[in-house]
């Protein structure tokens, strides 16, 4: 039996208080038409802040640029239907008690034409590429760079005033930020391309731009990981130095708390230690780390490619996550599937009902439940 009260303690940081230790990771769910958040997922969100999540980081919800949106009805970020759908999505949250912050999105070269909104626009991305070597979209331009970066910025300012809790910058899965960071899709020779600090220019355009649009009360959290959805096998950095160097750089800019994106939160990130991301990222920053990756799903079931369906009961993983966040190598823990599963999964947990847990399966996310 495990010491699930550990992930019901209160974190507290300067600029942000939660009730206990769960986090519900961003997910997109393509369920608002005309990129507008209806009322369906208004209950979505409800349903998760009333389950006991202390803090929701909303589905990836695209900034205000032609080429930001990859997949059609994802809900924009921008415009006055959409925040003002935002801003009641919000409120039911707060009502029910919890906290929740925005994932700011640009897709990049992930984009193809045809997809709302945006119409024609192809995908832009630092060299054109959404994987190393193949040209499929606009590179960008300076002026391309610019719009981005305010276009950040205005959705943060947007976030703070809406009465979000704190925004996510989406700098992970090798989505546009990503693509600055990752040497296979980055080929500039100006100063956003060459060594991995050029190519985290962008980024920290982003932060700061962030930053001074939000004030410095307000939290903006980072979310990158090493692995790209154009390749799970893709690395940032191969040494604990290399990290550092990558995240200083982003905390000094900006961010409070750094959300790493791992597919299974035990697995070391560099050999000779168990720490895993999130522990290096807060080891080496100093800054508050949010863990993610299988949480609430069975171990035993999970299979390499990390791809299938899994079993609920009570994961054997769930131990191993408590030790972790006891030792304090970590500060919050973002769960996902098990939450698409079980909107009430912090309670049953928090009350020891792992047997009334469901089993995650993919055929779940063809409805917001
Ligand atoms: C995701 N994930 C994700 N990540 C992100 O940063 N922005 C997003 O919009 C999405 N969208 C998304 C949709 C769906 C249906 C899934 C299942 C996942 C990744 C997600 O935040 C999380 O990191 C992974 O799902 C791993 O956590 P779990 O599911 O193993 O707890």
């Amino acid at each position: 039996m495990s010491h699930a009260e550990t992930l019901f303690r209160p974190f507290s940081s300067e600029k942000l208080q939660l009730k206990n230790r769960v986090v519900m990771a961003p997910m997109t769910r393509t369920y608002s038409p005309g990129n507008v958040p209806n009322d369906l997922v208004v209950d979505y969100y409800r349903r998760r802040a009333e389950g006991g999540v202390g803090l929701i980081i909303t589905e990836g919800t695209i900034v205000d640029h032609p080429a930001a949106s990859g997949y059609p009805n994802v809900p924009a970020f921008f415009g006055e239907d959409a925040l003002a759908g935002w801003k009641r999505v919000v409120d039911a949250v707060h009502a029910a008690g919890g906290k929740i912050a925005p994932q700011i999105w640009h897709v990049g070269a992930i984009r193809r034409p045809g997809i709302d909104p945006g119409g024609d626009t192809p995908g832009y991305s630092p060299s054109g590429m959404a994987v190393p070597g193949k040209v499929v979209g606009h590179a960008m331009t300076q002026e391309d760079i610019d719009d981005v970066v305010a276009a950040f910025a205005k959705a943060a300012k947007d976030a703070k005033e809406i009465g979000f809790d704190a925004v996510e910058i989406h700098g992970a899965h090798g989505y546009l930020i990503d693509q600055f960071f990752w040497d296979g899709t980055n080929q500039r020779d100006d100063g956003y391309g060459g060594d991995l600090a050029a190519r985290s220019r962008f980024a920290l355009e982003i932060v700061r731009a962030v930053r001074a649009a939000v004030g410095d009360d307000f939290p903006v959290i980072f979310r990158f990981s090493q692995w790209k959805q154009q390749d799970y096998s893709a690395r940032l950095c191969e040494t604990p130095e290399a990290l550092g160097a990558f995240l200083t750089p982003l905390a000094e800019a900006g961010v409070d708390i750094f959300h790493c994106s791992t597919r299974r939160f035990w697995e070391p990130e560099f050999e000779g230690s168990d720490l895993n991301l999130a522990g290096w990222a807060r080891k080496l920053t100093g800054k508050p780390a949010i863990t993610v990756g299988s949480v609430g799903l069975n171990a035993d079931f999970l299979p390499e490619d990390g791809t299938a369906n899994f079993n609920a009961g009570e994961p054997a993983s769930i131990d191993n996550l408590i030790e972790r966040l006891e030792r304090d190598e970590f500060d919050l823990v973002a769960v996902g599937r098990a939450l698409i599963a079980n909107p009430d999964w912090a309670n049953k947990v928090a009350n020891g009902e792992f047997d009334a847990l469901a089993a995650y399966e993919r055929d779940m996310l063809r409805e917001l439940r």
